[in-house]
């Protein structure tokens, strides 16, 4: 596990972008798609806002995704053990780089087909809480021709992730631009924000 988060952490700070493909374990990730995928079927998700809901109808222009937050209240096994993950991590990244971690949000989404997120930062203007931006993918058997890339604009350059199974992504929220490119099949995640 620590030989995971070092290596996330270690290419965070190598590339403001950390990044690993082995987030998750193998059947954790299975059983948190299986979850997701049984919540989607029971009508379970809603249409994602971008911080202000009167604004619906212009948000399906900046992002088509639809999202399910996830709580430890649920009761759910798969939930708990993903948070019990997440809890480890945050441990090692405040003891490791002092990164004063208090808090977090999670959120199942799912990107049907033709779904996109325009470029956008993660932190909301009247809010700063959001310190830190991951993203772990659910999606085996992932092909390039599916498209769904999360797309970082640095500076200088643009970095492609595709959203292979187990994969996580890490970045400081309030630095880096991205956006979701349209996918070509469902594209399945849970993203979350680690607050301070
Ligand atoms: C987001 C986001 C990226 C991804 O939900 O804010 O940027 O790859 N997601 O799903
Ligand atoms: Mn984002």
């Amino acid at each position: 596990m620590q030989k995971i988060f070092s290596k996330l952490i270690d290419s965070f700070i190598d590339n403001k972008v950390g990044v690993t493909d082995d987030f998750l374990t193998s059947s954790l990730a299975i059983n948190l798609k299986q979850n997701l995928i049984e919540l989607y079927a029971a009508q379970q998700f809603r249409n994602a806002g971008i911080g202000n809901e009167q604004l619906v109808r212009q948000n399906q222009l900046i992002r088509s995704d639809q999202i399910y937050w996830l709580d430890r209240k649920h009761n759910n096994s798969y939930e708990n053990s993903f948070f019990d993950c997440i809890d480890r991590f945050v441990i090692y990244l405040n003891a490791t780089c002092y990164a004063g971690i208090t808090g977090y949000e999670f959120h199942y989404a799912l990107y049907e087909n033709g779904s996109f997120y325009k470029k956008h930062l993660d932190q909301f203007q009247n809010d700063g809480s959001r310190k830190y931006s991951m993203i772990i993918y659910l999606n085996a058997d992932w092909k390039d021709s599916d498209g769904g890339e999360l797309c970082i604009h640095h500076s200088d350059h643009l970095q492609m992730i595709s959203p292979l199974n187990r994969t996580c992504v890490f970045f400081q929220s309030s630095e880096l631009e991205h956006e979701v490119l349209l996918t070509n099949t469902n594209r399945l995640s849970i993203t979350g924000w680690l607050k301070g």
